[in-house]
Formats: C-alpha cells, structure tokens, sequence
C-alpha cells in the first residue's frame, strides 16, 4: 500500500508511519518537521499546511491511504482539495471531544450528538481557544468528507491515548508512580471506569482500515474498565513487591485542590462524576467488532515505561507531586481513623 501521512513527527503519527513501514508498506510523511523527525526508513517530506499549497511537494502522486491528523479546518479544506481524486481511502483522526455530552454513560459514536461546527473566524484552538477543540475537529470531520467522499473516509474519534512517546502528563504520571512503588493514592472508589486506547493498537486499526475500506465514524478507544483493574494491573507491572493503593474518596480530594485529569497537582484518568460520567464509558462495540484491538495493559505499562526511561528528557513532569501525595495520604488516615 502507498501509505501519505499528513504529520509522522509526533506520537501517533509515528506509531502509524513506523507500523507501516515494518509492515512492508510504502511510507511518505509530510510535515514541517518542528515536532520531531519521521521515523527511519520512510520518505520525509517537507510542508507547512498553514499555507494553502502545504501539499505541494506531493503534487500529481497517488496513494492508497492517507492519514491525518490535524485539528485546523483550514488545513483539512486544503488537503481535501489537493488530494480529491487521487487518493484510495483517508483516514482521519478526530476526539471524543466532538461530543457535548460528557455526563451519560454508553453513548455510541453512529448516534450520539456532535459540536456545532467551528465557527469560520475559528481555526486554530491552540491560538488560546482550546475550548472550540471539539467543533474545530467536527469542522475537519467534514470538510474532510466533502472533500474526499464519504464512501472513502474513515473518521476515528480517539480517546485518551497513550504508550511510548506520549509526552502528556497523564498515562505517564502513573507508569512513574508505580515504578516508585510504596503507599499510591488511587482516586474516587474502585468502580469508577476509565479507558484509554494505546497508541500502536490505533496505529495497527488505521492500516487494517486503510487496507479493508473500513468507512464511516467509530470511536477510537478501549472498552471501560474499572479503575481497579487499571491500576492493580499497572502495579502488578511495573511497582516493587509491597506497594499497596489506597482508595481516597473525590469530596475529600476536591477538599484538599487535588485536581482531575493532567496538569499541576492533578491526578491522571481521574474525573469528577458524575459531570464525566460519560466520558470514559462509551459503548465502543462497534470499534471492536470493526478491528480496533485491545493489548494487555501491561504490555502498554511495560513498553511506556522502557521509552520514559530511556529518554527521561521527552518525560514531561507533572501531577501530584510526591510530597504533595504523602501529604494527603496523612490526613485522609488522620480523617479516617
Ligand atoms: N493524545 C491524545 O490523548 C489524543 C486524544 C484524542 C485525540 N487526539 C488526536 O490524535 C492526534 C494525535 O496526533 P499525533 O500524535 O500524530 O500528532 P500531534 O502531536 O497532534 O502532532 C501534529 C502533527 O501534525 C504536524 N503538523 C502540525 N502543524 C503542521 C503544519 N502547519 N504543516 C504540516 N504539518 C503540521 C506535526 O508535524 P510538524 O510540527 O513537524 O510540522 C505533527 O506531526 C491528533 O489529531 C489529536 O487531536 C489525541
């Protein structure tokens, strides 16, 4: 298969392109190259899509498939124009961030409601307007559809995602927390679902999709599981003999700025409920039975954990820090007891 991914200098990108090309496919990544290199073997080539020739340096080829990434409509709009005709199927990576509703558990992706579009003023939710994330995505879900035909476009909504070269705060915090071993703070009760999706089984559903013609939206993450499966398996893992986890109610967290999901202080894969009752419970059944696999967690543990630590420098810091967590864990057995 000719294979054009539209980035392959990042995370998922890379996973897709590196997939490819062991898989004996023939790999072009265009990008501008600021996020990193493409992996060794494929063609790079250079394009800034922020311009509406971005795509140029491809101009007159055909491909098989493409994939893409991108959360800018404009560049969406360009590459639909550029590539209609000369592309077999397209592969385009959108979020459950699409969807409004957070709160309702078991929404499906062929029926749930979408964001509005981004307004036409909106292009680029990193400009400080990370809250049109969503309709930006619907916008390039779009665009991408009219462009290319719908009879060729495989949307694929992602949800958290994460294993080797995730340079998020999120997964990671937890690989680390467990490699530290000792007394971990689990938040909320043990029943609370989580999911998340790891980078190389979405890597290996966008080739099987691209060779099949798989076609239409899905929702591109792992079935819910409960947190206590997620972090007793990242412990059998990847923590020391001993380490135990100890539940710590969300009202008593909220009380002490414990905060939810990634950035200073927080505590990854954890959202308030029931406000995120929905968001880490969708019914994925139909991205199963439609190929998306489902490695061991373990197998993610392990492999995010050999890349971390052999670059710790792409590691970003960030969640509860040590002190921070021991520090909670004393008064919530002071409160206890
Ligand atoms: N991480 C998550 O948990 C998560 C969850 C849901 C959905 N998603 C979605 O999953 C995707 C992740 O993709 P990813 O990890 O491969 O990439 P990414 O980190 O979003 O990187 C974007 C890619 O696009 C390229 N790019 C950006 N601006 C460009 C421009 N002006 N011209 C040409 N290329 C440009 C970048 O390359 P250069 O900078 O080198 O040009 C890079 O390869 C995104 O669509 C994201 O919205 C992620």
């Amino acid at each position: 298969m000719r294979l054009l991914v539209l980035g392959g200098t990042a995370f998922l990108g890379r996973a897709v392109a590196r997939t490819a090309h062991a898989a004996g496919h023939d790999v072009t990544c265009l990008a501008r190259g600021e996020s990193g290199g493409a992996v060794d073997g494929v063609r790079f080539v250079t394009g800034d899509r922020d311009r509406p020739d971005g795509l140029s340096a491809v101009d007159g080829e055909t491909f098989d498939a493409v994939f893409d990434v991108t959360l800018r409509p404009s560049h969406a709009r360009h590459a639909a124009a550029a590539l209609a005709g000369r592309v077999g199927h397209y592969s385009f990576v959108s979020t459950c961030n699409v969807y409004p509703d957070d709160a309702t558990p078991g929404q499906r992706a062929d029926t749930a409601k979408l964001h509005d579009p981004a307004p036409p003023e909106v292009d680029n939710p990193r400009d400080g307007q990370m809250e049109m994330y969503g309709p930006c995505k619907v916008s390039c879900e779009n665009a991408i559809r009219d462009g290319i035909g719908a009879d060729r476009v495989f949307i694929l909504r992602a949800g958290l995602i994460v294993g080797p070269e995730d340079r998020s705060d999120r997964f990671p915090y937890w690989v680390a927390r467990m490699r530290r071993g000792g007394e971990v703070l689990a938040p909320g009760s043990p029943n609370d679902s989580v999911s998340f999706v790891d980078v190389d089984d979405l890597a290996d559903w966008v080739l099987l999709a691209g060779r099949t013609g798989l076609v239409g939206a899905f929702d591109g993450m792992g079935p819910a599981m409960p947190r206590s499966r997620f972090l007793t398996e990242l412990r059998d893992a990847l923590a020391p003999p001993g380490t135990t986890l100890t539940w710590v109610d969300q009202e008593f967290l909220v009380e002490q700025d414990v905060r939810p999901w990634s950035g200073e202080r927080a505590l990854p894969l954890w959202l308030p409920l029931p406000e995120y009752a929905g968001f880490m419970t969708r019914d994925v059944t139909r991205s199963v039975e439609a190929g998306l696999p489902a490695r061991p967690i373990a197998d993610t543990a392990l492999r995010t954990a050999h890349w971390m630590e052999s670059t710790p420098q792409d590691v970003k810091a960030g969640g509860l820090a040590e002190r921070d967590e021991a520090f909670v864990l004393r008064e919530w057995h002071t409160r206890s007891a």
